[in-house]
C-alpha cells in the first residue's frame, strides 16, 4: 500500500511526506513525482515546461505514476497538476490511499512567497483561478483530506490517525 498526497502548489505534500517518513521510515520509503521527472529527463521542472511544454510534462508524469503503482509501501508526494487527471488518480488508487492536503490559497501564496520555481504559479490572479478549479477535484479523488493550514506536526498526525499503518 502506497501513502499518496495531493494538493495544490504549496500545501506541504513535500514537506509532509518527509515528515511522514521520518516517523514511518522503517516501513516505507519517500518519492517525489517531480523530482523523478527531473531525474529521467535530466532537466529541472521549470525547463520542461518551458521548453518541452506542458503536455510533454504531463506525459512524463503519466510514465512516473505507472511506474510508481508497481511498488508498494511508499510516500508518494505528487506534483500539483498530477490527481487532477483521471488516468494518475486512476494508476496510483489501485494500491494507494490517497490523502487531499487541503490548505487555503492565502497559506500556499505564503508558503510559496516569491519562489519562480513553479511555471504555473506566475501571478496570484491566475493561480487562484486554477486553485478555484482544481479544489473539488482534489475532494472528489481523494480517500480522505486534511486541514493543511495546520502545521507540520499537527497535520502528519492527523494523517497517521487516519490511515492505521
Ligand atoms: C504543478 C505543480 C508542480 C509541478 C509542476 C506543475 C501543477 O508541483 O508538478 O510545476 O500543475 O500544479 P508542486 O505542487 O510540487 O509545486
Amino acid at each position: 500500500m502506497n501513502i499518496i498526497l495531493c494538493g495544490f502548489m504549496g500545501c506541504g505534500k513535500t514537506t509532509i511526506s518527509k515528515q511522514l517518513h521520518e516517523l514511518l521510515s522503517d516501513k516505507f520509503s519517500v518519492v517525489d513525482t517531480d523530482l523523478l521527472i527531473e531525474k529521467k529527463l535530466n532537466m529541472k521542472i521549470k525547463d520542461i515546461f518551458k521548453e518541452k511544454g506542458e503536455d510533454f510534462f504531463r506525459q512524463a508524469e503519466y510514465e512516473v505514476c505507472k511506474e510508481l503503482s508497481k511498488n508498494d509501501n511508499q510516500i508518494i508526494s505528487t506534483g500539483g497538476g498530477a490527481l487532477t487527471f483521471e488516468r494518475n488518480a486512476e494508476v496510483l488508487k489501485k494500491n494507494g490511499i490517497i490523502i487531499f492536503l487541503d490548505a487555503s490559497f492565502e497559506t500556499v501564496c505564503e508558503r510559496i512567497g516569491n519562489d519562480s520555481s513553479r511555471p504555473l504559479f506566475k501571478d496570484k490572479t491566475s493561480a487562484k483561478k486554477l486553485y478555484d478549479s482544481r479544489k473539488s477535484i482534489y475532494s472528489a479523488v481523494c480517500d480522505f483530506k486534511t486541514d493543511a493550514d495546520e502545521d507540520v506536526y499537527t497535520v502528519s498526525q492527523e494523517i497517521l490517525k487516519k490511515i492505521n499503518v
